[in-house]
């Protein structure tokens, strides 16, 4: 929490006020009754019992009873009041926060935990020059065919994490310290919609300021639905390279469908498709096709890219290939085993869909339009293979590690050793019983340094 020096002082001259606002991370604030609910990073929110008279107005909580008072008894007093609400707010944040889009207990991470380990928050690293950025989990919508099963309609997902953001940047600067700082790509993405994190800007500008001295960028995937003039104008003047867009339909009621979100308006990300393609942050749509389900529509999702990119091209060069990045980046729906599935879909393989996207290279040229249709997109955004971190585990030794948190999914939790978060799974005890223990483990996983185990008996 960041206090304002100034503020306080300002509050000692009146005891009886307790300002909020000196609190960035408290975003907004309401008096229910008797009940104060505090949002937490826009999207959290903590419930503190007041069990005196209380006043809130503009983020400012007064108590009634002390209006006017700042004798010594008074100051006493009030001071272990805003003690005990700030007690309460610690403990509810180390406890777990409430996420309001998803309705799941979130635990707020911070150090020592560590960042490496997990797929649900932190970073990832994959031996090549994108360092993968998970700063939350949890999703504004509910894309029926979801391949991390997020959203509020899910049925895996037990809890979300958030990261804090300064520790997750002094994080990345040591793996990108590791990896030699040039040409990096910070790429936000994760399980859940990363344009929720907040404070997003700083977030990108933080990772900027690593990365653009050594000609590497930062770039996000969203689905657009948070996303508004004003968010993109900060995230431009933040330097935010690149917003890969997940646009999946362009008719009204199947785009809904898709989203599985009543509130989603294909109108209004078009929008902001455009306003992005304008700015200069390059914009990549990103459309996924469902094979037998939404052909059409992800068709017509390449013809507005394609359309927009030939009304005003964009120039925005990347500095990692010095070229420009394409306008589509076309994606093929693939089943995952906590994914969800739209049962109408056909699977297909990677052969025929590159089949269907040089069809459509082909009669774009027959219109006198080349557009890059190449999949996968490494070589257009410059990833290469670069040195990864080492991995401290070997597949199935039997290591001790302290149990941290409840996990992502039913039956698993979160522990750490050396370093690195393991996800422990299949665990038959109960989950309250282990936090704070030190188990053995098998593990199963090391793979791109994100680990995974079971508990030995
Ligand atoms: C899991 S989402 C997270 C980021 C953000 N919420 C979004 O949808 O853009 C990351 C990417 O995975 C894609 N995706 C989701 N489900 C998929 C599936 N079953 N197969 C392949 N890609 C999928 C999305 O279209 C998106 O581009
Ligand atoms: S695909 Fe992305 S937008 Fe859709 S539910 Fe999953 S995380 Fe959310």
């Amino acid at each position: 929490m960041t206090r304002n020096a100034n503020k306080n002082n300002k509050e000692c001259e009146k005891c009886w006020i307790f300002d909020l606002n000196q609190f960035k991370m408290i975003t907004n604030s309401i008096l229910e009754e008797n009940t104060l609910v505090l949002e937490i990073n826009q999207n959290y929110e903590v419930s503190v019992l007041m069990d005196y008279d209380v006043f809130l107005e503009n983020g400012i909580l007064t108590f009634k009873d002390f209006v006017n008072d700042n004798s010594k008894s008074a100051q006493v007093l009030t001071g272990s009041l805003k003690t005990g609400i700030l007690n309460k707010m610690s403990q509810s944040i180390s406890e777990g926060l409430l996420n309001k889009t998803t309705n799941r207990r979130t635990y707020y991470i911070t150090e020592p935990t560590p960042l490496i380990g997990h797929t649900a928050f932190g970073l990832i690293d994959r031996g090549t020059n994108v360092i993968q950025v998970r700063g939350l989990s949890g999703c504004n919508i509910n894309c029926p065919f979801c391949s991390v099963d997020e959203g509020i309609h899910s049925k895996s997902r037990k809890n979300d994490y958030y990261v804090d953001k300064d520790y997750l940047v002094s994080e990345y600067e040591k793996i990108a310290d590791f990896k030699g700082y040039k040409k990096l790509e910070a790429h936000l993405d994760g399980q859940g919609e990363p344009s929720l994190y907040y404070p997003l800007p700083d977030l990108v500008q933080n990772l900027n300021e690593i990365n653009s001295k050594n000609n590497g960028i930062v770039s996000i995937q969203t689905n657009g639905v948070h996303l508004t003039e004003k968010l993109i104008d900060d995230l431009e003047v933040a330097g935010l390279h690149r917003i890969n867009l997940s646009i999946n339909a362009m008719d009204e009621k199947f785009s809904k469908g898709l989203s599985g979100s009543k509130n989603y308006d294909i109108e209004k990300i078009m929008k902001i498709a455009e306003y992005i393609k304008n700015s200069k942050i390059h914009l990549l749509i990103a459309p996924l096709l469902l094979p037998n389900y939404n052909d059409e529509e992800f068709k017509k999702v390449l013809d507005f890219a394609v359309e927009l990119e030939q009304k005003n091209p964009q120039n925005t060069i990347n500095p990692i290939t010095n070229k420009k990045n394409p306008i589509v980046g076309p994606q093929l729906c693939l089943t995952y085993q906590f994914g969800r599935k739209i049962p109408k879909m056909r699977v297909w393989d990677f052969p025929k869909f590159y089949n269907l996207l040089d069809v459509y290279h082909k009669e774009y040229l027959k219109d006198g339009i080349n557009v890059d249709l190449e999949v996968p997109l490494h070589g257009f955004f410059g990833s290469h293979g670069r040195k990864r971190l080492p991995c401290p585990f070997k597949l199935n030794e039997t290591i001790s590690v302290t149990v941290l948190m409840d996990g992502r999914v039913n039956g698993e939790v979160i522990g750490a050793s050396k370093n690195r978060v393991i996800q422990i799974i299949d665990c038959k005890t109960d989950i309250n019983k282990l936090i704070g223990k030190r188990v053995k483990v098998k593990v199963l996983r090391v793979k791109d340094n994100v680990i995974v185990g079971s508990m030995v008996k």
